[in-house]
């Protein structure tokens, strides 16, 4: 199978993450031609488009088409922006690109910020990070010590410089108005959307945001062509993705595979399933997306499509395995607890909901739960969907609402047999 050829293409290589090794496997070289030839935005705009690259932090938007509908001719600022703030559970994919492959995150940002006709792009990278941190410093000074940015850029006249900033833990500055404001020096919260970023977005100016993998994908798009990156997937769902697989695997870690592979062959990558187990459920996108039992995900693909017409997504790619050992309710009750803590409490719903949500999953596992509780969460969950500013609130709705519609059996047994965390 295919495999490591667009952001994890310099794993292989020694030190992966130096100028001169990127160098070596053309990197910069679009860069130099963009400049050079000073390649008019919209030719690049139209490959993104012609790649089907699709937006690789969560909600899978077309790059190009995102590209497109920013004003980057109107007067004044325009910025880029990248998100690496990763921080849905199990996923750790952006963590090797800037760690192993830093420069063609700088080429992608640069290549953006030509577009836009920005000067400027932030780097949002998420605060535990510490360690890919410097490597993406290491590889801007230099970038910047080789004159590929800053100003008159090889005698081009185009100026841009580009900064990293370190961000402070907090999971809602992934959501893309919350982390603008954080560059701004605000409290992290997400802002009303409408209006969106590429109009009203830093500093309320046109801005492009786009996720680590994503800017990481364009450099190599443009070197090798849109429709070449569009082969390696399937139609609508171009290139390889890089999946963090975690969980009940021989192997867990990051691959970078073609979309559309079929999942039983990514779990054989992983090592199968940990120990010889029966595989009994799989997050595939990260632990917001809506689970789906092992059996029905045995033969389901991993796109976009696939995965959004068998009712769940793929997300960030951080894909969950459980084995037929894995308490469901244990399980989804320390997911919950994982968005109660992370709301920012600005949307009523979602600041209260997650709360309540967890303390009823509590309940259940402290063997106290009774008749009607599972109605109760539903009733919660569903209080909360779509009752947001941001989607921190179906990202807390949908595991309770798919593990129940699903698994609805065992959160019955915890009701009828008062099972307790204490005697499991
Ligand atoms: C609560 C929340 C957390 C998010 N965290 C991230 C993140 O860590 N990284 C990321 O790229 N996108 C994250 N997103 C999605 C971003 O808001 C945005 O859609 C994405 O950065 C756009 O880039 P893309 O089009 O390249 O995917 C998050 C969204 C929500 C609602």
């Amino acid at each position: 199978m295919k495999q490591n050829l667009v952001c994890y293409r310099t794993l292989d290589k020694e030190n992966p993450a130096s100028l001169a090794t990127y160098e070596s496997i053309g990197g910069y070289s679009v860069w130099r031609k963009i400049l050079a030839e000073k390649t008019p935005a919209d030719k690049i705009i139209e490959e993104l488009k012609l790649s089907s690259l699709r937006g690789r932090g969560g909600a899978g938007f077309p790059t190009g088409l995102k590209w497109s509908f920013v004003p980057r001719n109107a007067p004044g600022d325009k910025y880029v922006v990248c998100n690496s703030d990763e921080s849905e559970p199990g996923t750790c994919k952006d963590r090797d690109i800037l760690t192993y492959n830093p420069h063609q995150v700088l080429e992608g940002l640069m290549i953006a910020a030509y577009v836009m006709n920005a000067h400027l792009a932030y780097n949002y990278v998420r605060g535990e990070y510490w360690q890919p941190f410097q490597c993406i410093e290491k590889a801007l000074a230099e970038a910047r010590a080789a004159g590929l940015l800053g100003e008159n850029i090889l005698g081009s006249g185009v100026n841009i410089q580009i900064h990293n900033l370190l961000g402070a833990g907090a999971y809602i500055c992934g959501e893309e108005t919350a982390l603008l404001n954080s560059i701004e020096g605000k409290k992290g919260l997400p802002r009303f959307k409408p209006p969106f970023p590429a109009n009203h977005g830093l500093y309320g100016r046109p801005t492009i945001i786009n996720n680590t993998e994503t800017y990481a994908s364009v450099p190599v798009i443009l070197q090798n062509g849109g429709q070449w990156f569009a082969d390696l997937g399937t139609p609508n769902n171009g290139g390889m993705k890089c999946f963090s697989v975690s969980g009940h695997v021989n192997t867990p870690g990051n691959y970078e595979i073609p979309l559309g592979t079929p999942f039983r062959e990514l779990l054989a990558m992983a090592g199968g399933v940990l120990n010889g187990r029966r595989i009994k459920a799989v997050i595939p996108g990260g632990s917001s997306s809506k689970i789906i039992p092992g059996d029905v995900m045995m033969d389901l693909n991993m796109d976009f499509d696939s995965l959004g017409k068998a009712g769940s997504m793929l997300g960030s790619g951080a894909v969950i395995v459980m084995d037929e050992t894995t308490d469901i309710v244990k399980a989804l009750w320390r997911i919950s607890y994982f968005y109660y803590d992370e709301s920012c409490g600005q949307c009523t719903p979602c600041r209260e909901g997650t709360g309540w949500m967890t303390r009823m999953l509590r309940r259940f596992l402290d063997g106290k739960a009774v008749a009607g509780d599972v109605e109760k969460l539903l009733d919660v969950a569903g209080k909360i969907e779509g009752h947001t500013i941001c989607a921190l609130g179906e990202a807390a709705a949908w595991p309770v609402q798919s593990y129940i519609a699903k698994y609805r059996a065992e959160f019955d047994y915890y009701i009828e047999h008062k099972r307790s965390m204490l005697n499991v």
